[in-house]
């Protein structure tokens, strides 16, 4: 093959990881870019891309006043969240994928994306991202490397991992390293500006190649589909890894709960994208003197100690959270979090310069330019910032942060929860009776679709451990390395696993509980029942606070709303089963017995209780 000269920047020294230098000049000669970056991860990169991106007009800078060094990024209206429709999991046979993944031959989908990629970077640089997903030298951490011809994921990488030359020194001569290569598909002309967002409007990929740990990504710009090292790397390959390796790699907020008399418990939780794990891991409780540090929001990496616990690392870096519904008064240490550094995509922006979307003030401002950048009033009778609009950074910013959120061995998790949004039936805390019984519980999460992923809101659909769409491989297997993993340790050790709803609605479709900070009254209960301080009713579902132990001090509820949100509505439930089993039913042969043996068990219990 005739080999072109690409220009590669003085900065790279030809890396001592031969199989990596040799992968980029490959990936070099196949996409043809002008120029090829190598990424250092310094803050004087940081900002030499910020003011690329400002000067290509990509990114505006806000008011500097208001928002010291934070920008707005506004996508194109055709790439505005993951697409699940786009994503495939191309291991060996799809049998390996299962039935929840979409999936392809991978030499087929190989061929497939060579063309794609094919001459896809003309006209554009080609950035190499070293990041480390983890603290740097944690035995939980694992190093990818990222090549991309958006600046815009460049600068993300930056927040939302740990970018940089110490990461290639870590790698050495021939560590191992996750190869993502992502392009947004636009290449240009000799004289052809670029767009203000590039993207291919036509085609996208989100590819993964477990068998490889390689990733290819085509077409989109934008969050989970371009930041590579997030839900692509942490989540679907990190799971066949943590699978082949006996380990956890889960859509999981972590959180450090500490009580009046300064104990401390942490704790991880579950939940469907733009379902409340951002919000959880960093509330401010409404109960007094109990307080909230956060270790992660979204993602958890777990393995068990020498001392038979469960510890927990968040592979990430910053936090890519959604705006939307994002006030002092709902998330203040978000919003404290995201007063600098920080950059916004798809929000509205104020005629001061500033960012604004639904839900941050009390009163909509005046006027604004719209996400859309058209000009918006609250009369204009559409939304200001798109509902999956998102904040990205640095984790360190937030006020709360707990000191400990990058220690190397991790925190020991005592409780494990479960969540969805859910209008009906699931009661506002349950307890699981052990870890089958808890694995049943995450393996049956139904929630309703989120903006979070392009498609319908508000459909409700089974997402298992809220990673219906980042498991690696067959969920049937997943369920099974869910079990096995309970096997590592005694039930004393284990995590406590608790299913949660802060959605249920009453007739007229309004919020019963008040959510926020308020669910520090559901984690005080979680809290003393991993002490065996409080009671809990056993019922079919599963045990459930007495409604005299859920702490409402101070708080303006009614006792029957109460009593409504912890009720076990069993003609409900009956009629729950057959969903529950057609569910099941998809994983056919790959279900583990142990959850084939927990559905007989609720209907029994159910019928029991009529
Ligand atoms: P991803 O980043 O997509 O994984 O989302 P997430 O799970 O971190 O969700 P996040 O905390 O960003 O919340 C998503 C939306 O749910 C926001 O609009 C929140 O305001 C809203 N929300 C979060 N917690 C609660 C709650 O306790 N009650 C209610 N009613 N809404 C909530
Ligand atoms: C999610 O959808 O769960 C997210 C946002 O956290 S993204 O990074 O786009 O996946
Ligand atoms: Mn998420």
């Amino acid at each position: 093959m005739a080999t072109t000269t690409i220009e590669v920047d003085a900065a790279a020294s030809s890396p001592r990881h031969a199989k990596l230098g040799r992968w980029v000049e490959e990936v070099a000669q196949m996409c043809k870019p002008d120029r090829v970056h190598w990424c250092d991860g310094s803050p004087e990169e940081y900002q030499a891309m910020l003011r690329l991106l400002v000067l290509t007009g990509t990114a505006i800078p806000l008011d500097s006043a208001k928002r010291p060094n934070s920008v707005l990024v506004r996508s194109d209206p055709a790439d505005v969240a993951r697409v699940e429709d786009q994503t495939f999991i191309c291991s060996r046979t799809r049998e390996e994928a299962g039935p929840t993944n979409n999936w392809e031959d991978p030499a087929k989908m190989k061929q497939k994306l060579a063309e794609l990629f094919a001459n896809s970077m003309v006209g554009r640089t080609m950035y190499v991202v070293p990041y480390s997903m983890g603290p740097i030298g944690s035995p939980i951490s694992k190093i990818g490397v990222e090549i991309t011809d958006s600046a815009y994921v460049v600068v993300s990488m930056h927040i939302m991992s740990r970018v940089g030359s110490h990461v290639l020194e870590v790698l050495g001569e021939d560590g191992e390293f996750v190869r993502g290569l992502h392009s947004v598909g636009a290449p240009l002309g000799p004289n052809q500006p670029d767009a203000n967002w590039s993207c291919n409007a036509q085609q996208k990929y989100i590819c993964h190649f477990p068998e490889t740990r390689e990733i290819w990504s085509y077409g989109s710009g934008y969050g989970g589909n371009a930041l590579l090292g997030k839900k692509c790397h942490a989540l679907r390959i990190a799971s066949v890894q943590a699978r082949d390796e006996g380990w956890m790699a889960e859509h999981m907020l972590i959180l450090k709960l500490i009580s009046p008399s300064g104990q401390v418990k942490y704790m991880t939780g579950a939940f469907p994208s733009a379902c409340g794990k951002t919000n959880l891991s960093m509330m401010i409780p409404t109960l007094p003197g109990w307080k909230v540090e956060t270790i992660g929001d979204d993602i958890a990496w777990m393995k068990f100690g020498a001392d038979g616990r469960l510890y927990a690392i968040n592979p990430e870096y910053g936090f890519f959270g959604v705006a939307p519904g994002t006030s002092m008064k709902s998330n203040a240490n978000a919003m404290l979090s995201i007063t600098r550094n920080s950059i916004f995509t798809n929000c509205a922006m104020t005629l001061e310069g500033d960012v604004w979307w639904e839900g941050m003030t009390a009163e909509k401002p005046a006027k604004l330019i719209d996400w859309l950048r058209r000009s918006w009033t609250p009369n204009s009778g559409r939304k200001a910032a798109h509902p999956n609009a998102r904040f990205t950074a640095p984790a360190r910013q937030c006020p709360v942060i707990a000191p400990e959120w990058e220690d190397p061995k991790g925190v020991p998790i005592d409780a494990i929860l479960f969540g969805g949004r859910r209008a009906g039936i699931v009661p506002l805390v349950t307890e699981a009776f052990n870890w089958r019984h808890g694995t049943f519980l995450g393996a049956t999460v139904s929630s309703e679709t989120t903006a979070a992923m392009a498609g319908k809101v508000g459909q409700l659909r089974r997402d298992p451990m809220a990673m219906l769409p980042f498991c690696g491989y067959h969920m049937g297997d997943y369920f099974a390395h869910w079990l096995k993993m309970g096997t590592h340790s005694s039930a004393a050790k284990l995590p406590k696993i608790f299913y949660v709803n802060w959605f249920r609605q009453n007739k007229n479709g309004e919020f019963l509980w008040p959510g926020y900070g308020e669910n520090s009254r559901v984690l005080k209960w979680i809290f003393e029942r991993c002490d065996g301080k409080v009671r809990a009713k056993e019922t079919p579902i599963g045990r459930i606070p007495e409604a005299a132990d859920l702490d409402t001090a101070g708080m303006e509820i009614k006792t029957a709303q109460v009593d409504e949100l912890l009720s076990v509505d069993i003609d409900g439930w009956l009629a729950e089963v057959p969903s529950i089993k057609e569910h099941f039913a998809r994983f056919g042969n790959h279900l583990p017995e142990g959850l084939n043996a927990e559905v007989k068990s609720l209907e029994e219990r159910l019928q029991a209780a009529k």
